[in-house]
């Protein structure tokens, strides 16, 4: 998907970010929530920190969905491999659960309202709405590099704009710790698959 025909990644970049734009745009009127920050002084503007929430409340809404999706696989993985993936997929909801917690304290320091609850996830992020079948250890795998690579592909675009309005604090979030997990444990889920 990276690679279209073998040109440039970047009118996907775009799409991402465009599509991310309207969606955000969206929810933002939608969501009375968001036009009422508290008064916080760090030194950027309502409407800066009002698109930051809204950015991180996103990545807050894939972060629970698939750190949920972890526990999931933790809890339903069989076959040969079952100790390995059992024990991995532990280690991996529990990065996942410190990047939730990261996020939402990111979002109430910016004035906003972090959305904790499971119809905001299912809401938000469409990686909530996975089948709820026990699944084979490849699909498993597979699911969940999905999973990070659109993750990925948004946390990427809402970097990007963050560092444009000026929230060195979120783009340094989304990038130092959300992006820079979520390809470590592409890493490690797509190991599994070579050969598979
Ligand atoms: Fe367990």
């Amino acid at each position: 998907m990276s690679l279209r025909n073998g040109k440039s990644t970047e009118p996907a970049a775009r799409e991402t970010a465009n599509r991310l734009n309207e969606e955000l745009q969206e929810r933002e009127e939608q969501t009375e929530r968001f036009a009422h920050l508290a008064t916080v002084r760090i030194g950027l503007d309502v409407e800066v920190r009002h698109k930051s929430v809204a950015a991180l409340n996103r990545m807050l809404a894939h972060s629970l969905a698939i750190r949920d999706l972890y526990k999931k696989c933790h809890w339903q993985t069989s076959g040969a491999t079952f100790y390995q993936l059992h024990l991995l997929f532990d280690k991996h909801y529990a990065v996942q659960e410190e990047l939730v917690d990261a996020i939402a304290e990111r979002v109430q320091l910016l004035g906003g309202v972090a959305q904790a609850l499971a119809p905001d996830v299912v809401q938000e992020s469409r990686l909530s709405r996975v089948t709820r079948s026990r699944e084979t250890p490849t699909a498993e795998l597979n699911g969940l590099l999905d999973a990070h690579e659109f993750i990925l592909k948004e946390a990427r675009a809402l970097a990007r704009e963050a560092a444009q309005r000026g929230d060195d604090g979120t783009n340094d979030l989304l990038v130092s710790q959300v992006i820079r997990a979520h390809e470590l444990q592409t890493w490690f889920i797509g190991e599994h698959l070579d050969g598979a």
